[in-house]
């Protein structure tokens, strides 16, 4: 059997727990990650429990510990379900005698016969399956019609940057003969087939474009400039093949030109998806919106808008310019970045939920040297909370953010952990300054002198 196999193996006996408790009666308490992977697996998990006729009662988090077990389970659940989180959780769960499954895509050395981690049998959890892939494996397995749910799970997909490989090309295959999904190499900017270009331009964040995003002016004059004539309303979708290169590759010089990685300018361009019975055009729009709404705490309008609940787009509209505004102010602050031997730093203090994301484009939109990770902390009651980012050059290099951080993170009592490309941590209050050192060190050693002056 090959490692894919086994994948859907363990899927199709988690699904066969899931149903037996769904079947029993009791309610499934799901607590799912509160990032666009976790809010997608979180819903995709929901409506097959739903979908069987149980009841669920869905939470987001952005880190469960040990310690809330018992207050999770003091309701008493038939089942609880971790999804896009929990491989760490495995020995409390255990230790807590009550039956859970933990739907997860982040590495982990743990093994057991409620985990479903494509991690455990040589799967990439990074690039080839996200947690909302697993979930919706499971979802499948339970019940055939789930394949409905595989727009979502791809969303999911996409939001954790991942791309149509492995697990991820099964599930789009899937959606595809079921005509829920289009395949097309286009200019992968939000809006493009319903909104102007100079919002396509002025709101992208992913790639986000040094000079132009958060600046409706300066993308008009871009546009201008570039000799892309057009009506004030027209969308990308309805340029000529010709008009979309020149637009694609003045864009992609533009990046350039500004020190943006080179993942992060091939962003522009590529494989995706138009989602034909979605809630957008695009599943480059719905990751964008559901990452507002997650920006925002906003989960429920993210969980109505991913399943079509009526007036969630005008709705997932006004936070996505909510968010989008944050973020370009946030932007601002790179100015007071500051810089050791192998990282760059910034204090992002009453930037909680945007922490992760001014770092990914700190480290990949050319506002740091490109060989450079790039560190974000703010400060909570008791603790510290740090993002990590840095682009797949580093990564290439040597450089692994998630045993970097829960490494440094130990070593001043607190934890740390995540992906090579995107990790976090929380340290305790007043213990920034050692744990930064710690960090530099375990840096460096990773990357054997490689980092930019
Ligand atoms: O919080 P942030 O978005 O920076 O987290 C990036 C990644 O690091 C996530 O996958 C998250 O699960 C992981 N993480 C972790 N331990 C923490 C904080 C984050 O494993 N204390």
């Amino acid at each position: 059997m090959d490692a894919l196999e086994d994948l859907c193996q363990e899927a199709s006996e988690a699904a066969a727990k899931l149903g037996s408790a769904i079947a029993s009666g009791g309610y499934i308490r799901i607590v799912s990650h509160n990032d666009v992977d976790g809010i997608c697996s979180g819903t995709i998990a929901i409506q097959a429990v739903r979908r069987q006729g149980g009841s669920a009662h869905l939470s987001f988090s952005d880190h469960v510990y040990e310690g809330d077990l018992a207050s999770l389970l003091s309701s008493g659940p038939e089942l609880i379900v971790f999804c896009d989180m929990g491989s760490d959780l495995l020995g409390g769960l255990r230790k807590s005698g009550r039956p859970y499954l933990v739907l997860d895509h982040h590495h982990t050395g743990e093994t057991d016969d409620r985990l479903v981690n494509p991690s455990t049998m040589g799967i990439d959890g990074t690039s080839e399956v996200s947690a909302s892939g697993v979930t919706y494996l499971v979802a499948r397995e339970l019940n055939p019609d789930n394949v409905e749910l595989s727009p979502i799970a791809l969303c999911g997909a996409f939001g954790d940057m991942q791309g149509l490989t492995g697990a991820n090309e099964m599930i789009a295959s899937e959606a595809e003969s079921e005509g829920l999904v289009e395949r097309r190499e286009e200019l992968r900017l939000i809006g493009r087939v319903d909104r102007p270009m100079e919002y396509s331009i002025c709101y992208s964040t992913l790639p986000f474009i040094k000079g132009l995003s958060g600046n409706q002016m300066a993308a008009a004059k871009f546009l201008r400039d570039i000799g892309v004539e057009v009506e004030a309303k027209t969308s990308i979708s309805e340029l000529d093949d010709e008009m979309e290169r020149v637009l694609i590759r003045e864009l992609a010089e533009k990046m350039v030109r500004e020190d943006a990685s080179t993942p992060e300018a091939e962003r522009l361009f590529g494989r995706s998806l138009r989602l034909l019975d979605g809630p957008s055009p695009t599943i480059e729009d719905a990751v964008d919106y559901v990452e507002s709404c997650s920006a925002l705490g906003e989960y429920s309008t993210a969980l109505a808008y991913l399943v079509g609940s009526p007036g969630s787009g005008d709705e997932v509209e006004r936070l996505r310019l909510r968010y989008k505004e944050k973020i370009f102010e946030g932007v601002g602050t790179f100015e007071s970045a500051k810089r050791m031997e192998n990282l760059d730093y910034i204090d992002l203090d009453g930037w909680d939920e945007y922490v992760g994301k001014l770092c990914g484009i700190y480290a990949n939109a050319g506002f740091s040297g490109r060989l450079r990770p790039v560190f974000g902390l703010s400060k909570r009651e008791d603790s510290v909370k740090v993002s990590g980012r840095t682009n797949p050059e580093l990564v290439r290099k040597g450089l692994d953010l998630g045993s970097a951080l829960s490494e440094a993170a130990r070593t001043v009592g607190g934890q740390g952990g995540g992906h090579s490309v995107a990790a976090g941590a929380k340290v305790p209050l007043g213990a920034e300054g050692d744990f930064l050192e710690s960090l530099d060190r375990v840096v460096g050693n990773q990357l054997g002198g490689v980092v930019d002056e």
